[in-house]
């Protein structure tokens, strides 16, 4: 033994229900795995763009596609990368302070696992013609967004569960439907990101859990994160559907070309009605005083959300905006002799198999 590190949180009881702790472990993820296992092939037949999305069939790379249609799915892929990557530094920063070796093993491999979600991820929008260069460079100029919830700080360990619960919570509830998009690659990459985000919410769910039956500091610990994370964590589903604040038109077109499946507000329903329960289970309290069960419509009603604040904090004006992005500049930098290697190795190869080929030719030919 070199120290106590090994000796793990004490946890009293199951550490997770058996019930299912986020939208990946709902049959709402099986159906639509059961649904891409099950595409036909359709190799035979030669059919028009709005034949195969009126169908509910998916596009292909080598499809005839609008060119909206595919500049919308650029933007959406490109900013969906983004955040997975951008989301490595709020938690990464938790790395060299976890509490226990086993919570740094388990952190390790959750920052680990957003590095390959942003990479299955630039894969599907290249697909669409795109380079992810040219999709780096336009993060690091801020010509294209990341999701603006990782420009808050992660203040204290307990954010840590806090992000897996809620924020890991949110954005798999966001994408299980897209598990159905119509666009192939992207359908794809998603029920892979969405079994991993699934361990995701569990290990957030688990540090609140612990933390929840530790000392009333830790406790308090805990509370506090979650008050912080809540409203962020509704923001992510974005502008409402109808009123003031509604989003601007995108979501009726994103529907009807099968890219997006539910709308922002009732996403975010089924997330409050999921996470209420999960906060009792825990103990905590969810920062929201207008919180409460509608009989009549079988859901919960909650508080109204500070636009202005979300709207500020996608402006810009989150407290780590600037830090974020001047992370990954610097991260990008550095890993320039990795990308020459790489691009060197490559030609290398090629240049020999190339020979290969020649000495192969110049045989057959004697
Ligand atoms: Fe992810
Ligand atoms: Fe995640």
């Amino acid at each position: 033994m070199y120290g106590t590190e090994t000796v793990d949180d004490v946890v009293t009881g199951p550490p997770t229900p058996d019930e299912p702790l986020n939208a990946a472990e709902t049959s709402a993820y099986d159906a639509a795995v059961r649904a891409a296992q099950q595409a036909p092939d359709r190799a035979e037949r030669e059919a028009s763009f709005e034949e195969l999305i009126a169908a509910d069939q998916r596009i292909e790379p080598r499809d005839a596609m609008p060119e909206a249609y595919r500049r919308t799915l650029v933007r959406q892929i490109a900013q969906h990368a983004h955040s997975e990557i951008i989301g490595m530094q709020p938690e990464g920063a938790w790395i060299t302070r976890a509490p226990s070796l086993r919570r740094k093993a388990i952190l390790v491999a959750k920052v680990q696992d957003e590095a390959g979600h942003g990479m299955y991820l630039y894969s599907a929008a290249e697909t669409l013609g795109v380079d992810r260069g040219e999709l780096l460079e336009m993060l690091h100029e801020g010509k294209q967004k990341y999701s603006s919830i990782f420009n808050y700080p992660t203040l204290t360990w307990a954010d840590c569960g806090a992000i897996g619960w809620l924020v890991d919570g949110a954005a798999i509830m966001n994408q299980v439907p897209l598990c159905r998009c119509s666009y192939g690659p992207y359908a794809r990459a998603m029920i892979r990101v969405c079994k991993e985000e699934s361990f995701h919410q569990r290990q957030g769910f688990e540090i609140l859990w612990t933390l929840m039956r530790g000392t009333p500091a830790q406790q308090q610990m805990a509370q506090d994160a979650v008050d912080r994370w809540w409203w962020p964590a509704l923001m992510m589903f974005g502008p409402h559907d109808s009123g003031e604040a509604a989003s601007n038109g995108h979501t009726a077109q994103s529907m009807a070309w099968g890219i997006k499946r539910f709308s922002n507000d009732d996403l975010r329903q089924r997330f409050v009605d999921m996470m209420v329960q999960q906060a009792d289970r825990l103990g905590v309290r969810i920062p929201d005083p207008d919180l409460r069960w509608d009989e009549e419509r079988q859901q919960h009603d909650f508080g109204a959300i500070d636009w202005s604040e979300f709207k500020a904090v996608l402006a810009g004006d989150g407290a780590c905006n600037a830090e974020r992005i001047a992370h990954r500049r610097r991260a990008h930098d550095d890993g320039a002799w990795v990308r020459e290697a790489a691009l060197a190795h490559a030609r290398k190869h090629e240049a020999r198999q190339q020979v290969q080929q020649d000495q192969q030719e110049v045989v057959r030919a004697s």
